[in-house]
């Protein structure tokens, strides 16, 4: 007799980067030149503060249990982040601290998602959101754009059911890169204040923003709140996707109490080391995300200029992250093949578009140093002028 795995094992695909990612470590581990524009995390490296009180705190040699929904020196601190980036006070009481956004994220649908509700976010999406809204039992409504890669609030207020329990927002956009405006803002957090549906801003890159842009505040277009999460952590602010913190934030506080109560019986807490880093590259100095910010920003520049040389491609400005979408279906409309192909021909890994939503696009990463870029997006011309894959 079979171990038969449960039905929820079975719905859960397996990370659609994750075989890319396979192929271009076996061939970097067997001496070939890989350029890795696939990544999802900046390789700069951790502020001070951070790895002072990681050192001090292993010193301590008191490394115990947290408090299960994060520590109070933590929850302050993202309390002081949170007013002084949404101008708006939030209680100890209305604050999660969690094991990444992503756990922040999952501890939401836990709480919020029943069998049957709907989730409602525009393609292209992070490619973790429908297998976590399906983990929760619920149904991932997508919508899709017309054209380009961006949808109007209309049209996500459109798919809204009597079903829908959420709406999910992210901006800057992974993969898309582009801010949502403040009049897209404005009426989702209206629509959604109106008729009683939790909206989660995802806004894990929300300070990563280019050319002295800024992201719409949600806070400022509803007077009650207690249908708003805000997402947020450290991975990609200071480059500590290591340490394992994000939070959610929200006036909901029975909200925020069963996703503790998700926590709690879960991971129990979060880890000791890494809360008392979390505070320390919160309070410390801020100077590391403004440089951050220019490096992106001028690694992007670079990439849109190298990516100009290449003939038949779209590309759309990225206005904040450290992603670039990139329409190359005139070379091949199946984005899985053409990931491989580049991989293999070009020894680039890049993350197929069909992972986000949106097929004959791929993900291109400008997180690397701007000497990997360069070579990667000159290598991918080559691969693609040269012998087109797909018979074009
Ligand atoms: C849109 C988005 N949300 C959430 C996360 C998860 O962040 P964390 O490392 O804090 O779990 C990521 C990570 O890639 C992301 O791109």
């Amino acid at each position: 007799m079979s171990l038969l795995l449960s039905t929820r094992a079975a719905q859960i695909g397996d990370s659609p980067t994750l075989q890319i990612n396979a192929k271009a470590r076996a061939l970097k581990a067997a001496g070939q030149p890989v350029i890795h524009l696939g990544g999802g995390e900046p390789t700069y490296p951790a502020p001070k503060a951070a790895v002072e009180a990681i050192i001090q705190k292993a010193q301590s040699r008191n490394i115990k249990y947290t408090p299960s929904c994060g520590t109070p020196a933590l929850k302050k601190a993202v309390l002081a982040y949170t007013q002084q980036h949404y101008q708006h006070a939030f209680a100890m009481s209305q604050v999660l601290i969690s094991a990444g956004a992503k756990q922040a994220l999952f501890n939401f649908l836990l709480a919020a998602v029943q069998p049957g509700d709907e989730v409602v976010f525009p393609a292209p999406y992070w490619v973790s959101y429908p297998e976590m809204v399906k983990l929760a039992g619920g149904t991932p409504i997508v919508v899709k754009p017309r054209q380009g890669l961006r949808v109007s609030a209309q049209e996500i207020i459109k798919a809204v059911t009597p079903h829908t329990k959420a709406i999910l927002i992210n901006s800057p956009c992974n993969p898309a890169g582009h801010i949502l405006d403040e009049d897209f803002i404005r009426q989702i957090v209206r629509f959604t204040a109106d008729r009683h549906i939790f909206l989660v801003m995802d806004d894990i890159y929300h300070q990563l923003v280019f050319d002295g842009s800024r992201t719409p505040n949600p806070c400022a277009y509803a007077e009650d709140l207690h249908h708003m999460v805000l997402i947020n952590g450290v991975s990609k602010l200071y480059g500590l996707t290591g340490l394992r913190i994000g939070w959610a934030v929200s006036e909901n506080e029975e909200l925020i109490g069963a996703m503790g109560r998700m926590q709690a019986q879960s991971t129990s807490c979060n880890s000791d080391i890494s809360e008392v880093a979390a505070v320390a590259a919160l309070n410390g100095p801020q100077d590391c995300v403004k440089d951050l910010c220019a490096v992106l920003e001028d690694n992007r520049n670079t990439l849109l200029e190298e990516l100009s040389k290449i003939p038949h491609i779209r590309v759309e400005k990225p206005q904040g992250t450290f992603y670039s979408f990139v329409d190359f279906s005139h070379y091949n409309a199946d984005s899985n093949a053409l990931a491989a192909y580049l991989l293999e021909k070009a020894l680039v890994a890049v993350v197929p578009g069909k992972a986000f939503g949106a097929e004959g696009y791929l993900r291109i990463s400008f997180c690397a140093d701007k000497d990997s870029i360069i070579k990667g997006v000159r290598r991918i011309g080559r691969a693609l002028t040269e012998s087109a894959p797909g018979g074009k």
